[in-house]
């Protein structure tokens, strides 16, 4: 199933031969899911749990940065502050911010702030009060990448507002629950997407979860909607994103002449929530938390 042969160690780093430990459980499981016509993770997915590890420590320095900046975000903070801030915590700890340099991206975060749905550029903007802004941190540790951005209010935000940072929160939570093994993942996007439509709001589409852990971006597409075609089997030892951005209004965006800040085609809000998780036995682990 794995192109693995018989005598190969297992995939799951139990140090056995695949045969004496999980080809058997691989083949009942995954073949007849594969004739179904459900695309099943490369073995390159599967991490073991030495990498899992990597990707936990390198989540400490993520976890500890988005943690510090629920107190240091406040009106008259710039968004190049919050940039220096993340370059110097990730660089006196060993590790590199993913986003630096990564295909031209200039800064060592993203800063995305009301209409920006995504991949705001830090730089002399300065918070206001009742600004929403989503702050997201990809680690490198050792190799290791994590993922993970929280949503900030500043100072007296508007009802509006806050119930938009809210919703995508429950968006994210609910996707996690439903990731389980041998389950395809659009399970994920149809979850997020009943709760965004439940609200009123818009789902966005141009920008997805994604594998992550010995890069940044790989596959599974993580989609936030819901989808027609046959989604990706999870599988135990993958590593995945979920981030779901989630409009006030239409879920379309549009890229600005900097060709990297996406921002909402109405110019209403949009909020984001960010975990890096890996698949379990029974559901999944968040690593990001
Ligand atoms: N961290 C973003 C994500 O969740 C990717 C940012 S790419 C960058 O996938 F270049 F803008 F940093
Ligand atoms: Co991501
Ligand atoms: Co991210």
């Amino acid at each position: 199933m794995y192109r693995l042969s018989r005598n190969d160690k297992c995939w799951c780093g139990s140090g056995k031969k695949y045969k004496l430990c999980h080809q058997k459980s691989d083949e009942k499981i995954l073949m007849p899911l594969k004739r179904q016509g459900y695309p099943i993770p490369p073995r390159r997915l599967i991490l073991n749990e030495e990498q899992i590890q990597g990707i936990r420590e390198s989540a400490k320095i993520t976890i500890a940065i988005l943690d510090q900046l629920e107190d240091m975000v406040k009106e008259g903070l710039t968004t190049e502050e919050i940039d220096n801030f993340v370059h110097k915590y990730t660089t006196e700890h060993g590790g590199v911010p993913a986003p630096l340099h990564y295909q031209g991206f200039p800064k060592s975060c993203c800063t995305s702030i009301n209409n920006v749905i995504a991949h705001g550029i830090p730089g002399k903007t300065a918070l206001k009060n009742g600004d929403i802004i989503n702050i997201d941190i990809t680690t490198i540790l050792n190799g290791y990448y994590s993922d993970s951005s929280s949503m900030y209010m500043v100072g007296e935000v508007s009802e509006n507002a806050r119930k938009l940072v809210e919703v995508p929160k429950q968006c994210m939570d609910e996707g996690i629950k439903a990731v389980k093994p041998y389950r395809p993942v659009g399970d994920i996007g149809n979850v997020i997407h009943d709760i965004a439509d439940a609200n009123g709001y818009g789902v966005v589409r141009d920008l997805c979860g994604h594998g992550v852990g010995i890069k940044f971006h790989d596959d599974p597409l993580v989609e936030h909607y819901r989808q027609k075609h046959a989604t990706m089997i999870m599988v135990p030892g993958m590593v995945f994103t979920i981030e779901p951005m989630i409009n006030e209004g239409t879920w379309r965006g549009r890229t600005l002449a900097d060709n990297w800040t996406f921002i909402t085609q109405d110019n209403k809000l949009s909020a984001q929530w960010e975990h890096t998780v890996v698949v379990t036995e029974d559901g999944c682990e968040i690593l990001t938390k």
